[in-house]
């Protein structure tokens, strides 16, 4: 890809969420990438509050403004799940999302994970091709009773070397 820029992973700060919130221009944007717990409506404070977890991450471009995030939770038990992926929508198509993904599970791995989780929504079909390219599988169809992104599948990647 000849225009796709270096871009560099960080802990997310609070100042990146300004970058980040228009990203998601609706509700079910929202949802989309972070569940049916996202905050309704979307704030830059609650993006700012969320960042300083700890558990956030982004990639930013040469001027330290974030080009796409995601969030990584230790489960315990060697178990790390994956939430809050994505790419900032002027970078999305330029097949960035592989090897972001490929560099989120070796994250995990170097934390001590042997597998890896996500959520995927099953109208999601661009984010679940990539998964399922990586080699994530079907664990269980999750109960999507009032969720307002529909049926959604957890799925799993047993992570190695
Ligand atoms: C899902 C997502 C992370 C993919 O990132 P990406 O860097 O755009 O991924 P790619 O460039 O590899 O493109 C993925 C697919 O989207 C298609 N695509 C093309 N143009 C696109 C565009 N402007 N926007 C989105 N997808 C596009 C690609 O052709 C590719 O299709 P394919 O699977 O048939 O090959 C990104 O679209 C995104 O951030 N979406 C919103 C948040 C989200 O849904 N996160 C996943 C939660 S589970």
């Amino acid at each position: 890809m000849t225009d796709t820029p270096f871009l560099e992973r960080r802990k997310a700060r609070a100042s990146d969420a300004v970058f980040i919130f228009p990203w998601f221009e609706t509700h079910l944007n929202a949802v989309m990438w972070a569940g049916p717990k996202v905050a309704d409506p979307l704030t830059v404070g609650w993006l700012a509050a969320e960042f300083k977890s700890e558990a956030h991450w982004v990639w930013v471009d040469e001027d330290d403004t974030p080009q796409a995030m995601f969030k990584l939770i230790d489960k315990g038990h060697g178990c790390a799940h994956l939430t809050r992926f994505a790419v900032a929508p002027s970078m999305r198509g330029k097949g960035l999302a592989a090897g972001l993904m490929q560099e989120i599970a070796d994250e995990a791995y170097e934390a001590g994970a042997d597998s890896l989780t996500l959520n995927v929504y099953d109208s999601n079909a661009h984010a679940r091709r990539i998964y399922d390219r990586l080699g994530f599988k079907i664990v269980e169809e999750n109960d999507s009773t009032g969720d307002p992104g529909g049926p959604s599948v957890h799925m799993r990647l047993e992570l190695e070397e």
